[in-house]
C-alpha cells in the first residue's frame, strides 16, 4: 500500500453465494463490527438480486456495493443480461470486469473485457478489472508478458483522466479458491509490473495513483503481509468475504499503520 498516492480498496466478491436472507444476516453481523476503517474503502460485489437490499442495509456505512459483471451494450435483445445504466440507476458504484471465472466459463475475451470497461466508465461505474495467469503460464515463465498483454487490452482506448476510476485486480488463476496464495513477493512483483505497464501508457503520475489489488485466497492470516507490499493496494476477496469476522480482519489489515 502507498496511501500517499492512492486509495486502498478491499472488495468482496461473493460470486454465486448468499440469498437475500443471508445477505441481511451478513449485514447485521458486519455492521456493528465496522469501525472507522478510515484508510480503506470497502466494496461488496454481490449477486444482482441482492444489490438493492445490500445498498439499503449498508446505506449509513462506508461500505459501497458493486456488481460482478455487466453487458457492454446499453440496452437491447440480450436475454438475461444487465447493463451499466441499470446498475448505475440503482446505486451501484463498482463493477468487476473480466474475472477469470467469466473468462473461463462464459467466453469472455480481452475484447469483451475492453468493451465492458468502456461501458462502465461512460456510465460512471468504477471497473475492477481482473487479470491473472494460469499455473502453466507461470511455470513456463510467461507471467509478466501475459499480464502485460491483458492489461494493455483491457485499457485500450482508455484516457489518462479516466485511469483514476479504474482498479486492476491481479488474480493468479492457480490461487483462486484453491487456498494456495501467491507469496507476498510474487504478488508484489506482478503488481509492480502492472504499474510499470500503466506508467508506459499514461505516465508516472497516473501510474502511481492507480489502485492495484491482489486476489486469490486472501484471508485474515495472509492479508497483513500481502497488503504490506508497496504496490498491493487492497484485495479482491472471494471465500473470505462471505464471513463477516474474517472480512473484518482483512479490513483491519488494510488499516495497519
Ligand atoms: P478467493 O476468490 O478469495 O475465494 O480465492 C478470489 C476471487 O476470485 O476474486
Amino acid at each position: 500500500m502507498n496511501r500517499k498516492y492512492r486509495k486502498t480498496v478491499i472488495a468482496g466478491n461473493w460470486k454465486m453465494n448468499m440469498t437475500l436472507s443471508e445477505t441481511k444476516a451478513f449485514a447485521e453481523t458486519l455492521k456493528p463490527m465496522l469501525g472507522k476503517h478510515k484508510w480503506c474503502d470497502v466494496v461488496l460485489c454481490v449477486p444482482y438480486v441482492d444489490i438493492p437490499a445490500a445498498i439499503r442495509l449498508f446505506k449509513d456505512t462506508r461500505v459501497v456495493i458493486g456488481a460482478q459483471n455487466l453487458h457492454f451494450e446499453s440496452n437491447g435483445a440480450y436475454t438475461g443480461e444487465i447493463s451499466a445504466e441499470m446498475l448505475k440507476e440503482i446505486g451501484v458504484k463498482y463493477v468487476i470486469i473480466g474475472h477469470s471465472e467469466r473468462r473461463q466459463y462464459y467466453n469472455e475475451t480481452d475484447v469483451t473485457v475492453n468493451k465492458k470497461v468502456h461501458a462502465a466508465l461512460e456510465t460512471g461505474l468504477k471497473p475492477i478489472i481482473c487479470v491473472g495467469e494460469t499455473l502453466e503460464q507461470r511455470e513456463l515463465g510467461g507471467t509478466m508478458e501475459y499480464i502485460s498483454y491483458q492489461v494493455k487490452c483491457a485499457l485500450a482506448g482508455v484516457a489518462s483522466d479516466q485511469m483514476r476510476r479504474i482498479i486492476i485486480a491481479y488474480e493468479p488463476i492457480w490461487a483462486i479458491g484453491t487456498g494456495k496464495t501467491a507469496t507476498a513477493e510474487q504478488a508484489e512483483e506482478v503488481c509492480e509490473n502492472i504499474r510499470t505497464v500503466i506508467r508506459k501508457l499514461h505516465g508516472a503520475r497516473v501510474a502511481r495513483s492507480v489502485t492495484i489489488q491482489y486476489g486469490g485466497s486472501m484471508n485474515a492470516k495472509n492479508a497483513y503481509e500481502l497488503l504490506a507490499q508497496l504496490d498491493v493496494d487492497g484485495g479482491l476477496i472471494g471465500g473470505a468475504s462471505l464471513k463477516p469476522a474474517e472480512l473484518m480482519e482483512i479490513i483491519n489489515a488494510a488499516n495497519q499503520e
